[in-house]
């Protein structure tokens, strides 16, 4: 028997955690024997101090092990999940998880809501009236054997050492610490059951990871873990210096993912749903190199099985298919206005999270996780990186239902705009594929 008041020492004072000791901890903190005070003062400790490679391990696997696990395994093929570390405007998974099912690879995704800046694929699908986020294990283990595709919220307690761990982490400053985030995120995943993980690692001022040498220690510390589970894991590191795509806002996501499904998505957004898309499709035996994915997955969007599978998941999750393609009915707002700059100039940056602000300040994101979000507010950009603006030209819409919250977030799409006199280049998507 342990004394968490001797591990909390231990860790203070930079000494390895043995697995025991960190199964203590976890197990302790979960069923409430050990009291919130000294859980904290430990991940503080390890805010300042770090883990090594095995205590992270362990940690991980013990936050996997709190709770049930999914079984995938009457799911026929190879299951490969994908995952994001949060970004703004970031509709990767509603576009790729038709294409890979498309070309039928199975798709058997659990997905969460958003907090804060970034949204979520759950609150996302939710702008589609009746649409289903929560099956029953039968029912999503029905859907994928039979039309390779379901999204789903988390119904079954996956993973709730983390939840609690995530909570006190988010109110004592212990958020930003890579063991903490890395385990985090792969015990949910490991729990979630998939064979292999593909790994979106946003890099830039809309996300966790600000720098690529940041980016590419979380990216490595998730890499060892998967590795150590026995899972294959990719690792592709994507920038998320301005948002991706154009549209940020729920339903406004929506639309422009199901732009994309017909072929008209923007340039940044399908350069970063082939490249995770073609790494999927490796990781499932369905292609045996990177350009044979990547036409494959250009074939589901050129003769349209992409968004007709779409248009499916739909329908058999509750929604009505029909609705994708009037998706523009379904947006309910009273006032939507242009936004100008009063000087010109080639774009340089667009600060990722103050555009997530401004949506977050209309309602359309949570400043805590009981707020109920209004799915139709948010802003379209007109301009992104590298493109010139003059003087007139209306660099962003916002859609509000409120129009003093409407004028705050306008100040805050200004303010998130950096113009430069020279030319820029724009952003580069993929910054590194670590495997
Ligand atoms: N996402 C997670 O699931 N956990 C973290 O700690 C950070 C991002």
């Amino acid at each position: 028997m342990y004394r968490m008041y001797d591990l909390i020492e231990k860790k203070k004072n930079n000494e390895e955690l043995s697995k025991e000791e960190l199964r203590f901890i976890v197990e302790g903190f979960t069923n409430g024997s050990i009291p919130d005070y000294q859980m904290s003062a430990f991940l503080m400790a390890v805010y300042f101090q770090g883990m090594t490679k095995q205590e992270t391990f362990e940690f991980t696997m013990a936050m996997k092990e709190s709770g049930d696990e999914l079984d995938l395994s009457q799911i026929s093929g190879v299951k490969v999940d994908k995952h994001s570390t949060g970004g703004v405007g970031d509709k990767t998974t509603l576009v790729l998880a038709p294409m890979i099912a498309a070309l039928k690879v199975p798709v058997a995704k659990m997905s969460g809501r958003g907090l804060g800046h970034t949204g979520g694929t759950i609150d996302k699908l939710e702008a589609f009236p009746e649409f289903m986020t929560s099956l029953s294990e039968e029912k999503f283990i029905t859907n994928v054997n039979t039309y390779k595709i379901a999204v789903a919220g988390q119904t079954k307690n996956l993973a709730p050492a983390d939840k609690k761990i995530y909570a006190l982490r988010d109110a004592t400053a212990c958020v930003n610490s890579i063991p903490l985030i890395a385990s985090s995120i792969m015990s949910k995943k490991l729990a979630s059951g998939a064979d292999g993980i593909c790994l979106d690692v946003k890099v830039g001022s809309g996300a966790f990871m600000k720098t690529i040498e940041e980016a590419s220690l979380l990216a490595n510390t998730m890499l060892d873990i998967g590795k150590g589970a026995d899972k294959q894991i990719v690792c592709v590191l994507t920038n998320m210096d301005e948002p991706l795509g154009n549209a940020v806002g729920n339903t406004l996501e929506v639309m422009e993912a199901i732009d994309a499904l017909q072929g008209n998505g923007p340039k940044d957004l399908m350069e970063v749903v082939y490249t995770l898309g073609s790494q999927m499709l490796l990781m499932a035996n369905a292609a045996d190199n990177e350009e044979k994915a990547r036409t494959l997955l250009e074939s589901t969007i050129s003769d349209g099985s992409a968004f007709q599978t779409f248009c499916k998941f739909v329908e058999i999750q509750g929604g009505n298919p029909k609705d994708c393609l009037h998706m523009k009915d379904l947006l309910d707002v009273s006032y939507t206005e242009e936004v100008y700059l009063d000087s010109d100039g080639f774009v340089s940056s667009i600060d990722a999270q103050k555009i997530g602000h401004a949506s977050m300040l209309m309602g359309g994101g949570r400043a805590n996780k009981e707020d109920v979000i209004d799915l139709s507010v948010g802003v379209v950009l007109h301009k992104k990186v590298g493109d010139r603006i003059c003087k007139g030209d209306s660099i962003a819409r916002v859609y509000g239902n409120d129009k003093d919250r409407l004028m705050a977030a306008i100040n805050e799409v200004k303010e998130a705009y950096c113009l430069t006199k020279d030319e820029v280049k724009p952003n580069k998507m993929i910054l590194n594929i670590m495997k």
